[in-house]
């Protein structure tokens, strides 16, 4: 490198060094987070990466005050780009190191000189042995080029090392990726005084790692995703915001942007205080979200939400979930109160709802609702298996249960015929497993009804557990509204000892730390 661009690397870190001492410390009550949005480009030849678009990004004036910044999964190289990751353990800085990607590096220099975390996703590749995989006791054959290939995150700090890295366990198809022989935990401080943990998309619906996460006592965590939106139930900042509220955590999501295959869904979400930013769009977007967050038991209230629910120009590609196996029965808007009790395998689901008609203009369509009640499996495109149980309001097009779960398009005029003035549902939940009960929502801009529209309500019996969700205000724009339990597999390695020995970890980080604090002192 000439001494030119030497010294102009100087002069702009000293400009932003000066600039910059809006950082967040161990004593603000909150953080700066940016999540992004990104549509990747059509590379010309697939050994080009994005990391260029991503600069762009980190260096934009939106990004000034950005603490931790986050990419979506899958979004950044190909496989003729793959890159060795160092193990973060050895705190190595990729920046100007010719073992990794150019991409690689430049998101370690860009980290450094931007002075942000950042958390992106590559496909990684991680050399292996068949000596190796014995030494860890993984009986599965090293691939013979000697090479695994992993869906990984990078987390970066402010001096552009590798602090973390999470290999996705909870892979969807995803062919020619690896996963490691026993799940790892992905977890990193941060120098204001914030602890993350962090997963990948699909990880999203499993208990391990991220339940297991949780269970540990983080607060925080960073979600980088590649989304395929399904209806009714589970769309993605409906997830996103769902699992937020559930585990009342703040979760930061980048969500990959292609319509074609109804990939969206980026936001950043204070737990059971609701979405601050979310987006959900058709539209083809690279776009920055800034928020400030409130940390865990700052008891700081936040900012209204912002709306940026522009679902976009163009109809987007939805999945649509099994529903013909669930059992319904449709809404009859002919009486004012509608008041019904459903049933499925070993799930009942009461339903009371206040109906109010209104007027429309002549051409414009109605949604139909059916009462659905669901308590069994289900495939997720056969990558894996899942168990639920629902009791929930969907909408149809029409009177045939083939029409529900679908939307109407663009070009029709959607006005209902009436208004829910009240819904109430409630269900008792057979325990086993461990049942994740979330409130799920969602409405015609495909964002989920706002924390402060509903009331869920949870008791937990020995043998069962009681939810009950109501609207707080009428609705004439729903597409889905209910109760959506996932029943977690809390498998014996999962529950027991990995996060003891994940809350053993963290012990001894917060042991490290004090024992570096007094050390300081004596000296
Ligand atoms: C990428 O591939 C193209 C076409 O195969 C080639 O011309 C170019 O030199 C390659 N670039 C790099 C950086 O490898
Ligand atoms: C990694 O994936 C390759 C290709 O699918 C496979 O041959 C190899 O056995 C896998 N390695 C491990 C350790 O699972
Ligand atoms: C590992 O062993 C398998 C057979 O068990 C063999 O096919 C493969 O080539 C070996 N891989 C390496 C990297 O030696
Ligand atoms: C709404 O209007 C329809 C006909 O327009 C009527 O049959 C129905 O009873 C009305 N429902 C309510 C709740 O008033
Ligand atoms: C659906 O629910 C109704 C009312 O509880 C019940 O009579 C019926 O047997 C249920 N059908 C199925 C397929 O579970
Ligand atoms: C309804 O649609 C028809 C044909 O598309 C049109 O001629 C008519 O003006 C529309 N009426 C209203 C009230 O929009
Ligand atoms: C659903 O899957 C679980 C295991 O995950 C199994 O124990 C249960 O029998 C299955 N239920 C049905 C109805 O197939
Ligand atoms: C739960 O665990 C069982 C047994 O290990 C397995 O067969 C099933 O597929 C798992 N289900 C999920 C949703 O992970
Ligand atoms: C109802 O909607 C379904 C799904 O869009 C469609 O296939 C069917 O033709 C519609 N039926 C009627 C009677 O409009
Ligand atoms: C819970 O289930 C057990 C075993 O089925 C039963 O013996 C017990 O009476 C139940 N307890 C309650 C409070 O329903």
């Amino acid at each position: 490198m000439s001494k030119f661009w030497t010294k102009f690397r100087l002069l702009v870190l000293f400009v932003i060094f000066s600039d910059s001492d809006q950082a967040s410390t161990p004593d603000s009550l909150t953080y700066v987070a940016g999540v992004v949005e990104f549509n990747p480009p059509i590379f010309k030849y697939r050994n080009e990466t994005s990391a260029p678009e991503y600069r762009n990004i980190i260096f934009s004036k939106e990004a000034e005050d950005v603490d931790i910044m986050v990419f979506p999964e899958m979004t950044l190289n190909t496989v003729l780009t793959t890159t060795f990751v160092p193990d973060p353990k050895l705190k190595i800085v990729p920046c100007d190191n010719a073992d990794y990607e150019e991409f690689l590096s430049s998101m370690s220099c860009t980290a450094r000189d931007s002075r942000k975390y950042l958390v992106i996703n590559v496909i990684e590749k991680a050399t292996c042995t068949n000596t190796t995989q014995e030494s860890i006791g993984d009986p599965r054959p090293c691939s013979s080029n000697g090479l695994n290939s992993y869906n990984t995150n990078v987390v970066f700090d402010r001096n552009g090392a590798v602090i973390s890295r999470y290999r996705k366990w909870n892979l969807f198809g995803e062919l020619g990726r690896n996963t490691t022989y026993k799940p790892e935990y992905g977890v990193f401080d941060t120098d204001f005084g914030v602890r993350f943990g962090h997963f990948i998309c699909f990880d999203i619906l499993f208990y391990t790692p991220a339940q297991e996460i949780v269970s540990s006592g983080v607060t925080d965590f960073v979600f980088p995703t590649m989304w395929f939106s399904e209806l009714p139930f589970l769309t993605a900042v409906q997830v996103q915001s769902a699992w937020a509220y559930t585990n009342d955590v703040n979760l930061l999501a980048a969500g990959a942007n292609n319509a074609a295959v109804g990939s969206t869904g980026t936001g950043i979400y204070a737990g059971k205080q609701g979405t601050i930013v979310a987006t959900m769009t058709a539209n083809p977007l690279r776009k920055l979200f800034v928020a400030t967050v409130p940390k865990k038991g700052s008891n700081l209230a936040i900012t209204p939400s912002i709306e940026e629910n522009d679902i976009g120009s163009q109809d987007l590609f939805l999945k649509r979930d099994h529903i013909e196996s669930y059992n319904t029965s449709i809404v009859d808007t002919s009486s004012e109160i509608v008041r019904e009790t459903l049933c499925h395998e070993d799930l009942c689901c009461d339903f009371i709802a206040v109906i109010k008609n209104q007027t429309v203009s002549g051409n414009s369509s109605s949604y139909t609702y059916r009462l659905t009640v669901y308590d069994g499996n289900r495939s997720y495109s056969g990558a894996a298996e899942g168990s639920l149980k629902i009791c929930s309001i969907m909408a149809c097009t029409n009177a045939t249960l083939a029409s529900c779960g679908r939307v109407f398009t663009r070009d029709v005029q959607v006005e209902n015929t009436f208004i829910f003035q009240d819904i109430l549902i409630e269900g008792k939940f057979r325990n086993s497993g461990m049942l994740f009960v979330m409130p799920n929502s969602l409405d015609f801009t495909y964002m989920p009804v706002k924390n402060s529209e509903y009331y869920l309500n949870k008791q937990e019996y020995i043998n069962h557990t009681y939810a009950q969700i109501s609207l707080t205000q009428p609705r004439a724009n729903l597409l889905t509204f209910g109760i959506y339990v996932n029943v977690l597999n809390k498998t014996e390695s999962g529950d027991t000892a990995s996060s003891a020995k994940l809350s053993l970890l963290a012990l001894l980080a917060s042991s490290i730390f004090v024992l570096f604090i007094n050390g300081n002192l004596i000296r």
